[in-house]
């Protein structure tokens, strides 16, 4: 495959990037009583002071409303294993929450249980990135789940530490 072509599609662009492997994150915000999550790998550290953590959402996405400055925001880094609930906050019209253990950090938001990584903050902007929204992030509070490995995700599918891919 080749993106030299003036108009690089969505699928070109999927299948180039696709190669680049990534951890797999759960973002999570609580806004009146609700919680709202979604699975998002588009995520990277940003400043270490202060300390400040970016993603990026699809600009159809559902969640996008949620997601304003100054709202609490939770970041768990998903651990080796947990697939299955990048696949269950990736999917519309179910209780994304059903059966998953939670902890609260910072303002109320829920973190997944387990994970390798969490971090907890608010927004600070968002900025228009193409067919994204761009989300900075001030972390008031981390933390890692020792001895955790986390999932990985590379050209569509999890790998497992040690295994072929799922
Ligand atoms: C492994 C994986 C990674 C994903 N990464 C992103 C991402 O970085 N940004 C994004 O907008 N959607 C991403 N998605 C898709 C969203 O999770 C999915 O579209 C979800 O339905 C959005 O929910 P919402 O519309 O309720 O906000 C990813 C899905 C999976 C399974």
């Amino acid at each position: 495959m080749t993106c030299a072509d003036l108009t690089v599609t969505g699928e070109q662009l999927k299948e180039a990037v696709g190669t680049f492997p990534s951890g797999v994150t759960i973002v999570t915000t609580h806004d009146g009583g609700r919680d709202v999550g979604l699975t998002v790998s588009a995520f990277t550290s940003l400043s270490l002071e202060p300390a400040m953590v970016m993603f990026s959402v699809a600009s159809t996405s559902s969640s996008i409303p949620y997601l304003t400055a100054g709202a609490p925001v939770g970041i768990s880094v998903l651990a080796d294993g947990q697939g299955p609930l990048a696949r269950q906050f990736a999917t519309r019209g179910v209780d994304r929450f059903s059966g998953v253990d939670i902890i609260r950090r910072g303002r109320e938001v829920p973190v997944i249980d387990g994970s390798a990584a969490w971090f907890a903050g608010e927004i600070v902007d968002v900025f228009q990135g193409g067919d994204h929204a761009i989300f900075t992030v001030a972390v008031r509070e981390c933390g890692t789940g020792r001895g955790v490995q986390p999932l990985l995700y590379q050209r569509g599918r999890f790998h497992d530490w040690g295994s072929q891919g799922s």
